[in-house]
C-alpha cells in the first residue's frame, strides 16, 4: 500500500495491551490514544500505521494484504483457517476453548447433539474427533443463553474467567483448546516489508525473555 507498516489491532481490552507492547517495541503512535472514534491512525516518525478492527475481521484484512501484520486470537486462525505467517504467540488474552452445558447436563447418546456456536468449524473437528453426531446451530454471540432456552443441548465457545457460565448457571464439561493472541503477517508483506517486522518481532521477544 506504501511505505507504512500496516497493523491491524482487535479493537477492545486485548487491543490496548497489544498496542501497549509495540509501542514499547519502538512502534509508537501516540495519536491512537487520544479519545474519539477515529479508526486508522498514522506516525510519520515510527513508519505505522494502526488500525481498529472487529478482532474476527483481523485475519482477513492481514490474509489480503490491507494490513502488513496483526493480532489474532488462535481462536480465529483454527475457526477460518486463513493463508497467512503465524509468527509469535504474544502469550496474552488467554482463554480456552470448551464445551459447556446446563450443570446438570447429560448427553443425551440416542440421538444427535445440538451444539450452539460461534465457531463452527473447531467444534464439528471436535465432535468429529468423537466420533459424535452432532448438529451445529450457528450463533453470533451470547451463546450462553442457547442452552438455557433449550435451543441447544451445549454450547463450544470461549471461556475466559468462567463468570459468565457461572452467572448462568453453565458449566465446563470438557476443554477443547488453550487460546492465546498471535502476532501475524501477510505472506508477500511478510517478504517486502521484512525489515520493520523483523524489528517489531525481535523487540516483541525480548519482552517475552524478560517475563
Ligand atoms: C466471550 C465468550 C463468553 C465470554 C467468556 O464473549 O463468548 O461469552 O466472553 O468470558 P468469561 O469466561 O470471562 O465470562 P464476548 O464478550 O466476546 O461476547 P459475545 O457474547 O458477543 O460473544
Amino acid at each position: 500500500m506504501n511505505d507504512y507498516l500496516n497493523i491491524a489491532l482487535p479493537k477492545g481490552r486485548l487491543g490496548d495491551r497489544v498496542y501497549a507492547r509495540f509501542a514499547e517495541a519502538g512502534f509508537a503512535c501516540p495519536s491512537i490514544l487520544e479519545p474519539g472514534r477515529r479508526l486508522i491512525f498514522e506516525n510519520e516518525e515510527t513508519g505505522v500505521r494502526y488500525f481498529w478492527a472487529k478482532p474476527s475481521d483481523v485475519a482477513v484484512y492481514v490474509e489480503r494484504g490491507a494490513a502488513d501484520i496483526g493480532v489474532a486470537g488462535r481462536d480465529i486462525l483454527l475457526e477460518y483457517t486463513p493463508d497467512l505467517y503465524e509468527l509469535l504467540d504474544l502469550g496474552i488474552g488467554q482463554c480456552r476453548m470448551a464445551v459447556a452445558a446446563k450443570n446438570d447436563f447429560r448427553d443425551p447418546t440416542e440421538r444427535t447433539l445440538r451444539v450452539a456456536t460461534k465457531f463452527p468449524h473447531i467444534a464439528s473437528q471436535y465432535y468429529a474427533s468423537l466420533s459424535r453426531d452432532i448438529e451445529i446451530i450457528h450463533l453470533n454471540g451470547s451463546i450462553e443463553i442457547a442452552p438455557i432456552l433449550g435451543l441447544s443441548d451445549v454450547i463450544v465457545d470461549i471461556v475466559e474467567t468462567g463468570t459468565t457460565l457461572r452467572e448462568n448457571n453453565l458449566k465446563v464439561f470438557a476443554e477443547i483448546l488453550p487460546i492465546s493472541a498471535r502476532l501475524i503477517a501477510n505472506k508477500a508483506s511478510f517478504k517486502f516489508k521484512n525489515e520493520a517486522i523483523e524489528k517489531l518481532l525481535s523487540s516483541l521477544l525480548q519482552m517475552l525473555d524478560k517475563e
